[in-house]
């Protein structure tokens, strides 16, 4: 199928896909992947490779248009990339890991393709998302298509296998949320969401429920029994101690610290001074209310973030209750979350003494820039997919609206500056891919509420299927935390 029998009339769309097209990555004849940015005026660095996570943008538009080919070849091809033996050297990647990019390489004639897991990447940060986002695009594929075959093939399945028993294995910890480093995530600097941050969270618990549906074959059941114990912890974990509204505010507020044994009120011993109580007050509306940055040994981050929050809403990890709350947030507090530019990846910025300390005095990362309080087109469609999920479209179109009128003049930033998105990133690339297919797939999304489900896991649901493929596990000796 050509993908100008697909497009709209709309020219702005037009535009859009011309230059998704233009962004598409070839290996060995096929398509393969999208690279990050096509801006010719700034230094590449590693814009001109494809990144997982910016493709699951890209590859969910294509899925949306029937173009498979591309979402299939990219599945393939990085499962190649994901190391199958331990490793004995520990600079490599460890095994089941999925890289943040990847490049083709030409040699001569031969072509190759060549990753990078965070060994070359700025602050050698390490992609713990992309094994995550990996997991959603394979399910994706499947409900797209209804066909399961490719999951099912071993390699496929012993891939899926690999990436559960990375974020399953035992670990030192007491909690059933995934312990990552800084910046290993969409937010890929220091800025201070190491440990448990809601980033990961959202996206590990979609993932385990895509990798339960996807895992049927024999061999498999420890690792199912693993998913099926770790899903409810884990969500009941995030809806208690994650959840933040005038309600929960107000119990903090009196929270009682050094509290010792199972019954204690405060079991992060979290002290009242370390949070922004008055601001909080002002900022709560009575009817809102999110999930906050993170939660660890005395630590409450309250930062709004925004993807976390709206995966966590498509994911069905928060209660129907709290998914409403999280919407009366955003469209009460919309001046803050979406502004001129929806929408921010973060809120507030980090600001002074608390810039300097927790982001390592990142000059990218001043307040109200880039990561730190910035606004990222590529949020759109998450935003969308989460007010078609919660019944509230009205939100997604008048965030869309307000992006239509900016993102095609301003050459499809990557990013926005300012308290308000006025600014086009400091340094953002133009023609950034994830932007562009961001505000495509929004705009899908709210035509045809029905792919949906391509991130929901709602009313539509792949089941395990009780087939038996032919293969069987080998080694099983990691434990599993219950
Ligand atoms: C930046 C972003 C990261 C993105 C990459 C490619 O490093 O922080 O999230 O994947 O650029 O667009």
């Amino acid at each position: 199928m050509q993908l100008n029998d697909l497009v709209s009339s709309n020219s702005v769309e037009k535009d859009a896909w011309t230059a998704i097209e233009n962004s598409i990555l070839y290996y060995r004849g096929r398509p393969i992947g999208t690279l990050a940015a096509s801006d010719v005026t700034i230094e590449a660095l590693n814009y001109d490779q494809c990144f997982v996570r910016d493709f699951v943008s890209s590859a969910l538009i294509f899925l949306s248009k029937g173009r498979t080919d591309i979402v299939r070849n990219f599945l393939e091809e990085t499962l190649r990339l994901q190391p199958k033996e331990r490793q004995l050297n520990a600079y490599m990647p460890g095994r089941g890991l999925m890289p943040a990019s990847f490049k083709v390489v030409c040699d001569g004639e031969e072509e190759y393709l060549e990753p990078d897991f965070g060994e070359h990447a700025i602050a050698r940060v390490t992609p713990v998302d992309s094994c995550l986002w990996w997991v959603l695009l394979l399910r994706a594929y499947v409900v797209a298509t209804r066909d399961f075959s490719l999951a099912y093939q071993p390699d496929f399945q012993h891939g899926l296998r690999l990436i559960m028993e990375l974020c399953l294995a035992t670990r030192f910890d007491m909690y059933p949320t995934l312990l990552v480093p800084d910046g290993a995530c969409m937010i890929d600097r220091r800025m201070g969401i190491f440990g448990h941050p809601l980033e990961i969270q959202a996206l590990f618990f979609a993932a385990l429920r895509a990798a339960r549906e996807l895992l049927v074959c024999q061999g498999n059941e420890d690792i199912v029994t693993a998913i099926d114990n770790r899903l409810p912890l884990l969500q009941t974990h995030i809806r208690q101690h994650y959840w933040m509204d005038l309600h929960r505010l107000n119990k903090i507020y009196r929270f009682k610290s050094e509290e010792y044994g199972k019954a204690a009120a405060n079991p992060f011993n979290v002290y009242a001074d370390s949070l922004p109580y008055y601001e909080l007050d002002k900022w709560l509306p009575r009817k809102g209310g999110y999930l906050v940055g993170n939660v660890g040994p005395s630590q409450l981050d309250t930062r709004f973030f925004a993807l976390a929050n709206m995966m966590a809403i498509v994911s069905d990890l928060t209660s129907e209750d709290q998914s409403q709350a999280i919407m009366n947030l955003i469209e009460e507090r919309w001046e803050d979350l979406v502004g001129d530019m929806p929408m921010k990846i973060c809120f507030p910025a980090l600001e002074n003494e608390e810039y300097k300390i927790v982001t390592g005095c990142d000059p990218k990362n001043i307040p109200w820039s880039y990561h730190n309080g910035g606004s990222w087109p590529v949020l759109l469609w998450l935003l969308s997919a989460a007010a078609v999920k919660t019944n509230r479209i009205d939100l997604a179109h008048r965030a869309v609206e307000i992006a239509e009128t900016r993102l095609h003049e301003d050459e499809w930033p990557e990013y926005y500056d300012g308290k308000k998105g006025r600014l086009t990133g400091k340094q953002a690339r133009k023609y950034q891919t994830w932007t562009i297919a961001g505000f495509l797939l929004a705009k899908e999304l709210l035509r045809n509420p029905r792919f949906l489900p391509l991130v929901s896991f709602g009313s539509f649901s792949v089941e395990p299927a009780s087939r038996a493929c032919e293969f069987e596990i080998v080694e099983t000796n990691t434990l599993y935390f219950g």
